[in-house]
């Protein structure tokens, strides 16, 4: 039976790093669900049509990491028929038989809400603009630390307020809040709580 591990959460709460550890100790894929809105973004045009004709290709692109990437991002998810354009692609991903781990918004809630484990992983805003602006370069980035902040809140209110899959907890998801935590010890929980679910899911 496949085993999915969903892993959902607001900009830079560390969803990305945890969801990319957990595959990797247990052996799971990994797809990162953002990459697919962030190419829809970066293809320009009808962006259904770019979501219905995404290629590896389009994944593939270098210029999909950029904060203006995720805004585009953030804008063309809250389409429904891009959104619908998009489920069979990470369905499949999920129901691969080796295990999969998915992580974005929505996978816990629509895309597999029959996941073995979910996680949310989230932190302060304050928390998640510092990770974003550190990771810029700190004093040396081109933007200030009030304009980072400004731009993680404004990704939050688009994610949590639109109507189609708005990005909230499920109800039977275990909440990380790695606001005080290192990396390591979110990705240590993060461990724990599949390694127990795979414990029972095996009967032993
Ligand atoms: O890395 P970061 O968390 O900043 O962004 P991401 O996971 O690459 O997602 C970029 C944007 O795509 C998000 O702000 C969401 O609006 C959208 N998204 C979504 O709606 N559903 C998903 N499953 C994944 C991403």
């Amino acid at each position: 039976m496949p085993f999915t591990v969903a892993v959902d959460g607001p900009a830079a709460a560390g969803k990305g790093t945890v969801a990319r550890a957990v595959a990797a100790r247990f052996g799971f894929a990994h797809l990162d669900t953002g990459l697919l809105y962030r190419a829809v973004g970066a293809k320009g045009g009808d962006p259904v049509a770019a979501a219905q004709s995404l290629t590896e290709a389009d994944l593939a692109r270098d210029d999909l990491r950029s904060e203006a990437a995720g805004e585009a991002a953030s804008r063309v998810a809250a389409l429904p028929e891009v959104r619908g354009a998009l489920v069979a692609f990470q369905r499949d991903f999920a129901a691969r038989p080796g295990g999969a781990v998915l992580d974005g918004r929505d996978i816990g809630t629509v895309i597999c809400p029959d996941a073995a484990v979910k996680l949310f992983v989230t932190a302060a805003p304050e928390v998640r603009a510092r990770r974003r602006w550190l990771e810029a370069g700190g004093d040396t980035a081109p933007e200030s630390f009030d304009s980072v902040l400004d731009q993680v809140r404004a990704r939050d209110a688009r994610d949590m307020g639109r109507a189609d899959a708005p990005l909230r907890p499920a109800a039977d998801a275990v909440e990380l809040d790695t606001s005080g935590l290192s990396i390591e010890a979110a990705v240590a929980r993060a461990v724990a709580v599949v390694a127990e679910r795979l414990e029972r899911s095996s009967g032993g």
